[in-house]
C-alpha cells in the first residue's frame, strides 16, 4: 500500500478489530438465544450519518441484526452531535429515557458516540452522572467499536475510548447503508478553518483528504450497485486534496466521478465560499451529473459579522460567485446555512442578511440561532441581544424566505422537469414522491416500480413544501 502524507489508519490495526469482531460474533452468539438486535440512531449531518453507516457495518460483521426501537434492542447507540445546544441537550433527553430500560434489563448495553463525546467535559458528566451507560467513545475511535464491545461483553468496566487526535483516514471499513438510491461518499474528513462559533474542528480533528483512488473505487461500486445519487461529503469539499501526494483538487475529483459511466447525479457538501474557485463552477457547468445546485453558506450578510465569524471572505466576493455561477450554470439554485443573533450582532447587521438573502434567492435555507459552545472563540465575546430578541429576527427572516419559496415553486407550474423518484408520496396513495436537481420535493401519481429511476414530471400546481404533477 502507497503511504501519503494523510494519515491512514496501518492495516494491522483494522485486522486487529476484525479479530475482535470475529470475537464478538461467537461471543453474542453463545449469549442470546436470539440474533442479537442493534438500535443505532445518528443525530447531526450527513457526515455522522456516513458514521453511524459504518457503526452499522461494523455491527452487522459481528452479528447484530437491526430493530427500530431501544425498547427491542439488546444493544443501543446513539452516535452524537455537538454542533448547538439544542442538539446536545436532545441526545441527554434520549439517553435519560433509556435509564428505566436499563433498569428492567441490565444486559442492554448502551453505547454513546461521535462529537459530543468528544468533548471532555460531556465525557467527564457522562461517567459521573450516567452510569449506565457501557460504552463511551469519540470521533477518532469509531473502528475500535469491536475492541469496546467485547470488553464490556465479556466482564470488563465500562468502556472511554476519548483520545484527542488530529484523526486518521480509516479505509476498508464496512458500510451499512440507509438507502438503495442514495449514498453519502465521504471524501474528507475534520475541518481547519476554525469558524469562531464552531465546535467541528475541535471534536473531528485535522482536515484530511482520503485518496482519489480509494474515493473513485467506493464511487464505482455504488454505481455499480444501482445507486442514483451520490453526496460527496466533507466539512469544506472546496480545500479537497491538500497534502495528498499527487496534485489534485475538488474541481478534479468532480469531473473523475463524473466519467464514471452509468446514469447518476452528483450532489456534493459543504463548500466553504472562501475556497470556492471559478473553476469550480466551470466545472459543475460543464459535468452533466454534477446538480446545479450549490450549498454554499454565507452565515451573515454583514461584513463586520463575517469577519468575527473568521470567515475569510466579504459579502462582494461571496455576491461575485454567485453572479458568476448565474451567469455559467443555466437554472443554478443555491442554498445556505445562516447564524442569527452572533455575539454582538446588532439589528441592522441582521438586515444586511435579509438583504443578501432576497439578493441571492436562495432555493432552501438552514437557519440557526447562535448557540454558545464551550472553548470556541465565540463564547466569550459579549452577546448583549435577549434570546426572545434572536428569535424575533429568526422569524422575520423566515418569513422572507417563506415569500421567496413561494415564487420559486409557482414558477415551476407548467414546467416539465427531471425528477429521481425516492419513494412513496406523502400525499395519499398512488402518489410518488421525488427531488429535483435543486432538491425540490415534487409529488406525482405514478407506479410504484418508478421508485429508484429517473423520470419527467409536468407540474401543476405548488404548495410550500412541495410541487406536485403527473408523469409524461
Ligand atoms: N450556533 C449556531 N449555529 C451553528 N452552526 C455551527 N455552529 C453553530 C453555533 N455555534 C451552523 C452553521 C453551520 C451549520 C452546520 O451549523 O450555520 O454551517
Ligand atoms: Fe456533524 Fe458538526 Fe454535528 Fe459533528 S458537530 S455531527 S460534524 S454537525
Amino acid at each position: 500500500m502507497i503511504e501519503t502524507k494523510q494519515a491512514v489508519l496501518p492495516a494491522a490495526a483494522l485486522q486487529r478489530q476484525r479479530e475482535y469482531a470475529e470475537k464478538v460474533r461467537e461471543l453474542v452468539c453463545r449469549r442470546y438465544n436470539h440474533p442479537p438486535l442493534a438500535y443505532v440512531h445518528s443525530f447531526g449531518c450527513q457526515q455522522n450519518q456516513s458514521d453511524g453507516e459504518k457503526i452499522k457495518g461494523m455491527l452487522a460483521e459481528m452479528g447484530y441484526g437491526f430493530g427500530d426501537a431501544p425498547e427491542t434492542a439488546d444493544l443501543v447507540i446513539y452516535n452524537t452531535c455537538a454542533v448547538r445546544e439544542n442538539a446536545e441537550d436532545r441526545v441527554f433527553g434520549n439517553v435519560g429515557a433509556l435509564k428505566p430500560l436499563k433498569k428492567q434489563r441490565p444486559e442492554l448495553l448502551i453505547g454513546l458516540c461521535g462529537c459530543m463525546m468528544q468533548q471532555e467535559q460531556v465525557a467527564e458528566k457522562i461517567k459521573k452522572s450516567y452510569p449506565y451507560v457501557d460504552l463511551v467513545f469519540g470521533t477518532h475511535a469509531l473502528y475500535t467499536l469491536p475492541e469496546l464491545l467485547y470488553n464490556r461483553l465479556s466482564g470488563e468496566k465500562r468502556q472511554f475510548s476519548l483520545e484527542d487526535s488530529p484523526g486518521s483516514i480509516v479505509e476498508g471499513l464496512p458500510v451499512r447503508r440507509d438507502g438503495t438510491i442514495k449514498a453519502n461518499l465521504p471524501i474528507m474528513y475534520g475541518c481547519d478553518n476554525f469558524c469562531t462559533y464552531c465546535i467541528v474542528p475541535y471534536v473531528r480533528g485535522r482536515e484530511r483528504s482520503r485518496r482519489p483512488e480509494d474515493v473513485l473505487k467506493e464511487a464505482r461500486e455504488l454505481v455499480e450497485q444501482g445507486y442514483k445519487e451520490i453526496t460527496l461529503l466533507g466539512q469544506n469539499v472546496n480545500s479537497y486534496g491538500k497534502g495528498l501526494d499527487e496534485p489534485m483538487d475538488f474541481s478534479e475529483l468532480l469531473r473523475q466521478i463524473n466519467d464514471i459511466p452509468g446514469e447518476f447525479i452528483i450532489r456534493f457538501m459543504t463548500s466553504h465560499p472562501k475556497d470556492c474557485t471559478l473553476k469550480l463552477i466551470d466545472t459543475i457547468r460543464d459535468c452533466q451529473k454534477v446538480c446545479n445546485h450549490i450549498h454554499l453558506p454565507v452565515q451573515s450578510g454583514s461584513n463586520r459579522v463575517l469577519q468575527a465569524m473568521n470567515r475569510h471572505y466579504t459579502v462582494e466576493e461571496y455576491l461575485h460567485l454567485i453572479e458568476y455561477a448565474k451567469a455559467q450554470i443555466p437554472g443554478v439554485t443555491f442554498s445556505s446555512d445562516i447564524i442569527v443573533g452572533f455575539p454582538g450582532e446588532t439589528y441592522e447587521e441582521f438586515l444586511q442578511t435579509l438583504k443578501l438573502i432576497q439578493q441571492v434567492e436562495y432555493s432552501a435555507l438552514y437557519t440557526f440561532i447562535y448557540s454558545p459552545r464551550q472553548g470556541t472563540k465565540a463564547a466569550s465575546l459579549p452577546d448583549p441581544v435577549p434570546e426572545g430578541e434572536k428569535s424575533k429576527w429568526l422569524r422575520e427572516l423566515l418569513d422572507v424566505e417563506s415569500q421567496i419559496r413561494n415564487h420559486q415553486q409557482q414558477a415551476l407550474v407548467g414546467q416539465t422537469i427531471r425528477v429521481l423518484a425516492d419513494g412513496e408520496g406523502r400525499t395519499g396513495p398512488g402518489w410518488i414522491s421525488g427531488r429535483t436537481i435543486s432538491n425540490d420535493i415534487v409529488e406525482f401519481t405514478a407506479p410504484t416500480s418508478c421508485i429508484g429511476s429517473f423520470v419527467n414530471v409536468k407540474i401543476e400546481r405548488a404548495l410550500n413544501w412541495a410541487v406536485f404533477g403527473t408523469l409524461v
